[in-house]
Formats: C-alpha cells, structure tokens, sequence
C-alpha cells in the first residue's frame, strides 16, 4: 500500500460516534472505509463507537464489521490489521442512553494519548437525526467534536430550515459536515481540475456554445433491505436533490476565487439561487413494475423509483440551456455520465448524404465511475474517395495513468477531510435550503407515476420530455477498452 503522504490526515486521534452503525450505509461503505483509512495509516489512532438499535453487544458489533469488510471491501483484509480493527471498536445500543454512551467515549479516549476529537456520524433517515442530535448533546459529547449529516437533509424547505435551526441550538455551523458523497468522487473533483486548469475549455463552457447538458445516472440495483428508507424519500429525495444538483453545480459554477470552502461554496450557491423553480410538467415520475409487491413496500405505494427532469439556471453562462436529469432503479445498466452537447455548426457546405450531424451534436463526456473516464467526439473523415464523415472521439480512461490504486473511495475521502476540519467538498445550510425551495412546486405537486419494466431505460415519457433531443444512455458507440485493444 502506497505510503500516506504527512498533512493528508488529521493531526489528532479520532474518537468516531456512528450512530446507524448497523445499516446498510455503514456496512457497505463506512466500515469498510474507516478500515481502510486506520490501517492504510491516514489517521494516528482511532476508536469506534457504533451505537444503533439493534442491541447486540461490542463482540457482534464486532461480527458485523467483519462480514462487511468481507463483503464490500475490495482490497485486502490482513489478520494483522484486521485485529487492530477490532479491538477499537465498541458498541452501545441506542435504548441504553446517553450515559453509557457517555462511559463508552471516555474509556475509549483514555487509550489515546494526550489530545483527541471527536467525530459524530449519522448514518441515519431524516426523522431520526434530531434524536441523535440530543443524546450526543444530553451525554455532553458536543466539545472537541464535529458532526457528519447524512442526506437527505431534511424532507422539504420547512423541515430543512427547521433541522438547520435545531442543530444550530447544539453546534456551530464550523462542526457541521452535511456530506454528499458524490462530492467525494474522484471524478466530481476532477471536473474542477478540468474546468479551471485548462484554458481549452472554459471559454466555451457556456450558452453561446453549449446546447444541452444531461446528468444521468441510472442503476441497476434496487431496493435491497432500504424499503422502509426508501418507501419515505423515493428517487427525488435520495439522488436528485443532493447528489445530482451538487454535479450539475461543479458542472456549472463560475471560477471560484480559490479551491477553498468559502468561494467554493459560495459560486456553487450562486448557481442553486439562479435555478428555476422545477415544474412539475418538467417531469417524469417512473415506478418500476412490481415494487408495490417487495417486503416493506406500501401495496399502493407512489413513491417514484426513477425520476427525469429538465431544469434551467438563469443567470449570463446558462439562460435557455436545459439540463436534464434521470436516475431510477432497476434500471438497464448502472451507469454516472454528465454529457454536454455542443451548439451544431451550419451544416449546408457538406454534400448530401455526407453524414454530417447524423449522430447527434458533438459532445464532452465524463463517467463518473471511480475509474473515470472521459471523452470528446467529433466529426471526422472517413478515409478514402469523397468527404463522408464518421463520429470519432479522444478518450481518457483513469486506467492509463496506472494511478487507479491511489483512488479513495469518495466516503473515505470525505470522513478524513472532516477529521481535518476541511469544508470544502461538504454542503453549507443555505445550499441545500434553497434546493428544497426550487423544489416546492414539484414536492406539493408531484405528476402521477408512470410504470416501468424492470431492467428498461424508463416510462415512455422519459423520450417526450427531452425531445428533440434524445439521451445520450444507452451508448450508440461503446467506450474504447482500457488495454486499448477494443473499438
Ligand atoms: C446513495 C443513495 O446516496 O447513493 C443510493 O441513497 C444510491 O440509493 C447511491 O444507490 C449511489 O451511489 P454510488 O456511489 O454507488 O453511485
């Protein structure tokens, strides 16, 4: 394993809370994550609490954490650091209460020497965190702390600003990390790097050149054991947003004045205050077939599985540019692309039956996969007699840099930059507040959800709301391999 650079992570011991310790979140990615982070050597000491309402005890904490790592990490387990792991690792039913979580972070600091933090997850639904929110407040844990909310944030404007305010009663916004992982994801940074380290791009990163933009991200998962998370928030709430909306902020904010919280923040702000209310003719709800039917599901459930909208950002760069947004489950492929397509050039000076323009517009395309991928296609000539055009495209693939074991998975990047006190991936409470604004239309309002087949790109209506357009998903052409052998 590489060697961590000094300054990546925190200088002090970290003592971590981790309420949901035994949910889904936490097995699939937090766990695995903070294994990494301790026995990659990114943190100088740490210890775990997980607190849920499971009541098990630190031994079947313990067994759980194994069975994740087993399950979802995808480097090695070592024995060595396996039992390391273990041993920090402690366990406190929530129905036990403050106190004992009280005795559990004491005894667990005690093993650090000299300073420590703390570092407060809630891997929890929205109605469960303000309960949370106390029991760290009533066991006195607020000191030396910082808190991780996990989306969504809030159900609407109202309960939004109300949980801001209640947080606010027991921290200062400074300990506050509202997560987005996708803000983690190596390729959402990398957005910025290619934006604003390049002067090829940004001149023509705007309405004048740019005709549409998509942000598509369907999956192939389903619901697992989320039911009862997922019958609450459905695909709006889940994907769109939080994590599509902070992609399509990277994607069109202004130059920030340094890659820094504030100015980060403030730019991406500036985008969310420019947007357009969403209206509800705007878009579509899909429910795949026979999700009434799955353990947990309301039989008459009308909860969206997928959702497709078109939105608008007001401001100079973007007036009159659509963006289009669609994530579901169970849908044809898993799949996180943002897809710009360019203003067409006039076309008459080429012969008939040249093929040029017959394969869409040109387009910049990233993959947000943690082995990114990017491409430009074109219009070039096809050799031989004539002038008839084939699309073509420059492609990037992470995989050739040979640095794809240096990824962190985006969790594990984010819970370090909030062990160091680093806001700058993280959203502020104005941010997400004004997102829910956009959203009241279509909240109070939502159209009736149209079916879907399992494994299908979508309702039908999904066409309808992007013509004349179409989706750039399912790839005409597919993305070269990344030996370098394919088409
Ligand atoms: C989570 C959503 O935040 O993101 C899930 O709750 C979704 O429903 C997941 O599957 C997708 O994340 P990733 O990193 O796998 O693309």
């Amino acid at each position: 394993m590489a060697k961590v650079p000094p300054g990546v992570g925190p200088r002090f011991p970290q003592l971590v809370v981790l309420f949901g310790a035994t949910g889904d979140l936490s097995r699939r990615k937090l766990l695995p994550g903070l294994y990494h982070l301790v026995s990659a050597g990114f943190i100088p000491g740490c210890r775990i609490i997980g607190v849920s309402l499971d009541d098990i005890d630190a031994d079947g904490f313990r067994k759980i954490a194994r069975a994740s790592l087993d399950e979802f990490f995808n480097r090695k387990v070592t024995d060595r650091d396996w039992e390391a792991f273990a041993r920090s690792l402690d366990y406190v039913p929530l129905g036990a209460g403050p106190e004992a979580l009280r005795s559990a972070v004491e005894a667990a600091e005690q093993t650090f020497e000299g300073e420590s933090r703390r570092l407060h997850y809630l891997s929890v639904p929205p109605n469960a965190a303000l309960a949370a929110v106390r029991m760290i407040s009533e066991a006195g844990l607020v000191d030396r702390a910082r808190i991780v909310m996990e989306k969504p944030f809030g159900t609407d404007l109202a309960s939004a600003v109300s949980l801001n305010a209640k947080l606010h009663d027991v921290f200062t916004e400074d300990q506050i990390f509202r997560i987005d992982h996708f803000l983690g994801k190596e390729p959402a940074q990398n957005i910025l790097a290619f934006r604003f380290a390049n002067g090829l791009f940004e001149p023509i990163w705007n309405r004048n050149f740019i005709d549409h933009v998509q942000i598509d991200v369907p999956e192939t998962l389903g619901l697992g054991k989320r039911a009862g998370f997922y019958e609450q928030t459905g695909a709006y709430r889940d994907m769109v947003v939080t994590h599509l909306f902070q992609i399509l902020a990277f994607m069109a904010m202004e130059p920030p004045t340094a890659l820094e919280p504030a100015p980060i923040s403030e730019e991406k702000n500036k985008v969310f205050r420019s947007m357009l209310p969403i209206l509800p003719g705007d878009v579509v709800r899909g429910q795949y077939t026979g999700y009434r039917t799955e353990e947990g599901v309301d039989p008459e459930s009308d909860t969206e599985t997928l959702i497709a909208l078109k939105c608008y950002i007001d401001n100079w760069r973007w007036a009159g540019v659509p963006f289009f947004l669609r994530t579901g489950k169970r849908m044809a492929e898993g799949q996180r692309i943002i897809s710009i397509a360019f203003r067409e050039p006039p076309k008459s000076m080429f012969p008939p039956g040249s093929g040029v323009g017959a394969q869409g517009p040109d387009h910049l395309t990233f993959d947000l996969a943690d082995a990114s991928k990017m491409s430009l296609s074109f219009y070039g000539k096809r050799p031989g007699p004539g002038m008839r055009l084939d699309k073509l495209s420059l492609q990037f693939a992470m995989h050739d840099t040979g640095m794809i074991g240096e990824v962190l998975e985006a969790y594990e990047r984010l819970i370090l930059d909030a062990m160091r006190g680093d806001h700058t991936l993280f959203n502020t409470a104005d941010g997400i507040e004004r997102l829910w604004q956009v959203s009241t239309q279509l909240l109070e309002a939502p159209p009736p959800v149209r079916l879907y087949a399992p494994g299908s790109w979508g309702p039908k209506s999904i066409h309808q709301l992007i013509a004349p357009h179409a989706w750039r998903l399912p790839f005409e052409r597919v993305w070269r391999d990344p030996n370098g052998t394919g088409s």
